[in-house]
């Protein structure tokens, strides 16, 4: 997909005015220069959230939640990134541009999306008028309402049905062939005939779609007997399979506030789930759960189940869940694993069983860190010393997956648990390994500890955050300081100051009209967490001129700092003798604070 150029995203931050955007979700009440409302994203009874005119930016002094218009709308409507820039863009009635350098959303993609449309609708209504396919479906469970919600349909058993109602000439045959509806022959193959077929033929047709409800793909399932037993769209400008959760468009359109998802492997079982009223399932469609849909699914919520097959091929498919989301595995996150009765999916089991039943096996789920030691002390025999060894031999590669935080405290805490060890001695151990081996950063020993420059200064490290948050609240300031000053600042050696430097540079070759904008412009920095941090914290200046004065001053102190190292440096080094160009740099460098540089002894 095109990038979206960060011109358009500044553009469409300056047109959003964020007070309206939030106002229209969430009741806002005006106080001082910002407005305030209980927090949307936790459950509270006084306002602590917080949304700034100024900066175009929400904060929330409950629970942390911060972000610019975008953020918003991706939190609260629960979309990805482009998606919130296309419903930011809508509002505005524009289109969204994207960048040539990879094949982009064109207007072309545009046509794709409406013709999946159409061609979903018509497979639908061919299921209304196929009665052997209407009885399949009824046999499976599904009924009227639920039909309809997924717009289930079926694809006539012909080879040309959706090639002569949907490509008539040349250029709709290309975009068939585009959306992945038809198939084109082997060249060798036939001479005379057609050149293209329909891909599905004389199956059940599950539309997959986007977060927007658009359809991007299908899913056929044959019905009775056959191979295979479903086919898939192939990827298309419209459809990554990896990145797709099928039935997620349908959970978010619950009115009550999606709690959990709870992940399973078919079309049919997220289908069946959402019958019986457990309509929080989504299905990864048949690949394995991926890094992309883990990142999509904490989106949405912080609580995820996944359900699979008691089966061998479950278990394995399980355990991959699990490595891909260990990155993902914080606080405030739970992450758990349900293993269904072999020979049962959550389509029978739900069935017979019905959803309170269901619902009790999700509660019982075995969270992450259970399903983890379980896994692994089956491959490792815990009586004894060297077993309980390999345990931890082998759950140190995993536990380093995880990032920093409590979660991890935790984990290895428990870990350390089962093989009766202190959690520092585990830890101990881990790293000494970790630095034993060349790959030694596989080890989850603390970062290496801070040099003592840094800890030092720790307390000047406030000076470059106050220019940062500075900078943040007030972009216009980066104009209150030379270049020449800005390239100085890489002689400074405080924490932070080569955030300072890159964001001042920016800003001065590109002016910012908002907090926001430079938000955006660094969404994809490793910053960008700490700079949104920051951005959420209150300025105590308050006025524009008052927080130039502020920033150029820091700025100073900073350049100061290195002067005065550089001095006492070649005073320290007078002692043995200083040569003429030293001589000479520390008188000008005195003179310039004020102080004469005594004449050396001997001139
Ligand atoms: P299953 O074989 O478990 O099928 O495949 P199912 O979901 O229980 O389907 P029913 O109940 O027999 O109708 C699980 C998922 O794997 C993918 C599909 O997404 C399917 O829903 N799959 C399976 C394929 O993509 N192709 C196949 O041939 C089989
Ligand atoms: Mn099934």
């Amino acid at each position: 997909m095109g990038r979206i150029p960060q011109t358009f995203i500044d553009e469409l931050l300056a047109r959003t005015d964020i007070v309206e955007l939030v106002g229209s979700r969430v009741p806002l009440k005006k106080a001082g220069h910002e407005f305030k409302a209980c927090c949307p994203f936790h459950s509270e009874k006084t306002p602590s959230f917080w949304v700034s005119p100024a900066k175009q930016f929400y904060h929330c002094f409950g629970c942390g939640a911060h972000g610019t218009a975008l953020g918003f709308v991706m939190n609260f409507d629960r979309l990805s990134f482009p998606e919130a820039v296309e419903e930011l863009a809508t509002r505005l009635g524009i289109d969204v541009p994207r960048e040539l350098d990879s094949p982009g959303r064109s207007p072309a993609d545009e046509d794709l999306y409406e013709l999946m449309g159409r061609v979903a609708r018509f497979y639908a209504e061919a299921l209304s008028r196929d009665a052997r396919a209407r009885a399949y479906v009824t046999q499976r469970g599904l009924g009227r309402e639920i039909l309809d919600r997924f717009m289930i349909g079926y694809a006539p058993d012909s080879w040309n049905e959706i090639l002569r109602r949907f490509g008539p000439d040349e250029s709709r045959r290309q975009r068939l062939l585009a959306a992945g509806l038809i198939v084109e022959r082997e060249r060798t193959a036939s001479q005379g005939g057609d050149r293209c077929y329909d891909r599905f033929r004389d199956r059940i047709m599950f539309p997959i779609r986007d977060a927007r409800g658009r359809v991007i793909a299908f899913g056929g399932r044959v019905i009775d007997q056959g191979e295979p037993k479903y086919l898939n769209s192939p990827e298309t400008p419209l459809f990554h399979k990896g990145r797709e959760l099928y039935a997620l468009h349908e959970a978010r359109q619950l009115r009550a506030p999606l709690r959990r998802l709870l992940v399973v492997e078919g079309y049919m079982d997220a289908v069946r789930l959402h019958q019986a009223g457990i309509a929080y399932a989504v299905a990864t469609l048949g690949t394995a759960t991926t890094a992309e849909h883990l990142k999509r699914i904490f989106r949405v919520v912080s609580e995820v189940v996944f359900a699979f097959d008691g089966d061998r091929a479950g278990r394995a498919a399980a355990w991959r869940a699990l490595q891909n989301a260990l990155p993902e595995a914080r606080e405030g996150r739970e992450i758990r694993f349900l293993f269904l009765p072999e020979g049962e999916d959550p389509d029978s089991l739900v069935g017979t069983e019905g959803r309170e039943a269901f619902e009790q096996r999700l509660d019982a789920a075995l969270p992450l860190s259970e399903y983890l030691v379980h896994e692994l002390s089956g491959q490792a025999e815990l009586s004894h010393a060297d077993g309980r060894a390999r345990f931890a031999e082998l759950a140190r590669p995993l536990a380093a997956r995880v990032p920093d935080g409590l979660y991890r405290e935790l984990l290895l805490e428990r870990l350390a648990r089962e093989i009766r060890l202190p959690p520092e001695r585990l830890l101990a151990l881990w790293t000494s390994a970790a630095a034993g081996t060349p790959g030694g950063k596989a080890g989850v020993g603390p970062s290496p500890v801070r040099p003592a420059r840094a800890r030092e200064s720790a307390g000047r490290g406030s000076l470059v955050r106050q220019a940062v948050r500075t900078l943040l609240h007030f972009p216009g300031t980066a104009q209150a300081v030379s270049s020449e000053k800005c390239a100085a600042l890489a002689q400074v050696r405080d924490p932070g100051v080569e955030i300072l430097r890159e964001l001042l540079e920016a800003l001065q070759k590109r002016p910012a009209q908002s907090t926001a904008q430079i938000l955006e412009r660094w969404r994809e920095h490793p910053a960008h967490e700490r700079l949104a941090r920051l951005a959420g914290e209150e300025n105590l200046v308050t006025d524009p001129r008052a927080a130039a004065a502020e920033f150029s001053n820091a700025v100073e102190k900073l350049l100061d700092s290195v002067e005065r190292q550089r001095i006492e440096e070649l005073l320290a080094q007078s002692e043995t003798g200083l040569g003429p160009e030293e001589e000479l740099e520390l008188r000008r460098l005195m003179s310039r604070r004020g102080g004469a540089r005594p004449a050396a002894p001997g001139h």
